[in-house]
Order: C-alpha cells, then structure tokens, then sequence
C-alpha cells in the first residue's frame, strides 16, 4: 500500500503499472529473501544463547588419578545412604578386578563416614599441599568429620558449603583409584548439583525405602541426576524386609515393592534389596561395616550383589 500511495504521485500512469508488474514479478523472491533471513536471525540467536548458557555452566574436571566416579544418592536422610556407600565401597573393593577404591563423604552436614570407617584425625598435607585420605580396610577415605570436631555446631552456610565440597574434591591426594564412591548429603540441592557439573560421574547408585514418601523423594533424586546426564546404574531397595535375628522371620514393614514399582516406573533396574537387620546396623555404629566384619552373612551378600552389579554396569 505504501508504494502504491508513493506511485499515485507519479504522472505518468504507464510507468507506474510497468513498475508495479515487476514489483509483482519480485514479491516471490522477496518473501524467500525474508523468510530466510529471519530463519538465519533465529540459528544466530540460537547459537548465542547456547554460548551464553555453556559459559554459565561449570566445566567438568576430572579428579587426578581417579577412573570412575559413582555417587550414592537419596532424595531424603535416613535410607540408609551411608551405610551402603560404605558397605558398596567395600564390595567394589573385594572384587578382584579392583585395585583401590576410595570413598569420600559429601554430606558436610551430617558426616558419617568417620564413624562408620572407624576412622578419626586431621588428614597430613602431602608435598602438594593436598590432604592425604584417612585408611581403613584399605579404602581411602576423606570427610568433613576428619577437619572439624564432632560436637561443633556446623553452620556453614552457601558458599562456605560449597568451597568445602570444592576442597574435598580437588584438595585431596587420592593417588590411583579404580573407584571413588561419593556419598551423598540428602536431597537434591546445590551440593548434589554442583558436584554433578563439577565431576564426570560413571553413574549414580539411588538409595529409597519402600515407604511412599521416600519412593516421592528418590524419584526427586532420580530427576536430577537425568537432567544433568548423569546415568543412573539403579535403585537398591534398603530395608524392604525385617529379619528376625532369632528366627530369620521376614516382615515387609515398609511394604514390599514399592521400589521395585518405581524403577519399573522410571526404567530403573533395582540393583538389590538389604533387608533390614540388627547386624547392619550394629556394625554400622561400631565401625566395622558388615562386609568386612561378617562377610558370609546373607546381609554382607546383599551389598556385595549390589557391587557386582554396580561393576558389570560400569566397564
Ligand atoms: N538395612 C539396614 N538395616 C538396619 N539398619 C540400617 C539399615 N540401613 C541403615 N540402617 C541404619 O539406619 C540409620 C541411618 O542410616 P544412614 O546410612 O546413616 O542413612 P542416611 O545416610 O541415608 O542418612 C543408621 O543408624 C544405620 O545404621
Ligand atoms: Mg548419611
């Protein structure tokens, strides 16, 4: 309409049609003209935000000397995490593929890797200034119960949690290992995230009850784990059933496949199921952790079937 306006100023009325007719001829080109170029503004704008987010992310560093990471998570404390990162590290361990295996305590503010490893101490510096890992049962350890005092009041908040995490991942002198097995603070905040991005990790171990809203809480933390491309090796269904010590009677206490369910759910495999036993929980709190002080037990089994399974998914 615009240039017809501007032509009707024109006087010459045969010029005006020859110029509208090429006009015409042209607006098919024009629009393909058009069209593409919007297309072209669209992939530069799209290969600019993907500059801009890749800046945004962390770039992920391998830890030195170590192969594989594997991360033992829940969505919610008090699964029995710990537990099983320290009894799957000491799986990992018996297997005669395996050299070392580290085991590294995330959960800066409920450590319980010193326990549980019966170990306690202020790390050495190596040459490097790097923290040299405590050792028990030949597993390589460091957690933040091993810098400060049990009883201190942890008030650590944001940054200071982090640059923690950031010093117990890259201040320490884990020399070579097969296997670090991270153990997880619960749920899915900046810890769980930051060590995600931070870290390559071979796959994550997702540890629930079969209580509902535990299931609730591992899917959560299943979640999060996909988002970030971290593969999920499976589910260990942690104290799907009650032994009775004296007579190895079996109650499903917290119903019975409510894990099994999800991992359908979500494509999971359960990598096992450990019942829930007084001997798991004894060793636990005395620090001899029930694969290495009763490892005929069918409760030491279950852990080292999860290991085995957690191996054959990794290499
Ligand atoms: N299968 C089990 N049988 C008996 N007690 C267990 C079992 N798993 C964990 N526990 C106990 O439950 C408590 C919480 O376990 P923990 O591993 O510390 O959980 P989280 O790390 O998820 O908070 C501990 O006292 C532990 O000994
Ligand atoms: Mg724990």
């Amino acid at each position: 309409m615009a240039v017809t306006a501007l032509l009707g100023t024109c006087s010459i009325g045969s010029l005006r049609t020859g110029f509208l007719s090429l006009l015409r001829q042209q607006l098919p080109v024009c629009a393909v003209f058009m069209s593409s170029s919007s297309q072209f503004r669209e992939e530069q704008l799209r290969i600019r935000q993907a500059q801009l987010m890749s800046r945004g992310l962390p770039k992920q560093k391998p830890i030195p000397g170590v192969k594989h990471v594997v991360v033992v998570a829940s969505g919610k404390g008090g699964v029995g995490k710990s537990t099983t990162a320290v009894n799957l590290a000491l799986g990992i361990a018996a297997s005669d593929q395996v050299k070392a295996v580290g085991l590294l305590d995330a959960d800066v503010y409920g450590p319980s890797i010193p326990r549980m490893m019966n170990l306690k101490g202020n790390p050495e510096l190596s040459k490097n200034n790097l923290m040299i890992p405590l050792v028990n049962y030949s597993i390589k350890c460091m957690s933040m119960g091993f810098l400060v005092e049990e009883t201190a009041p942890i008030v650590w908040r944001g940054l200071m949690v982090m640059s923690a995490i950031e010093k117990l991942l890259r201040q320490v002198d884990w020399g070579e290992l097969d296997y670090l097995v991270i153990d997880m603070p619960p749920g899915t905040g900046d810890v769980q995230l930051s060590i995600s991005q931070n870290v390559p990790i071979s796959g994550a171990v997702i540890v629930s009850t079969p209580q509902d809203i535990a299931l609730v809480d591992a899917r959560r933390g299943a979640e999060m784990f996909q988002k970030v491309n971290v593969p999920i090796l499976g589910l260990v269904q942690n104290m799907s059933v009650f032994q009775c010590p004296k007579c190895n009677h079996e109650t499903h206490i917290f119903g019975e496949e409510g894990a099994r369910r999800l991992a359908e759910t979500l494509g999971f495999d359960v990598l096992g199921d450990i019942p829930l036993h007084i001997n798991i929980r004894e060793t636990s709190d005395q620090g001899r952790p029930v694969v290495v002080s009763d490892p005929q037990s069918s409760e030491a089994k279950a852990y080292l079937k999860i290991a085995s399974e957690v191996l054959s998914r990794i290499s």
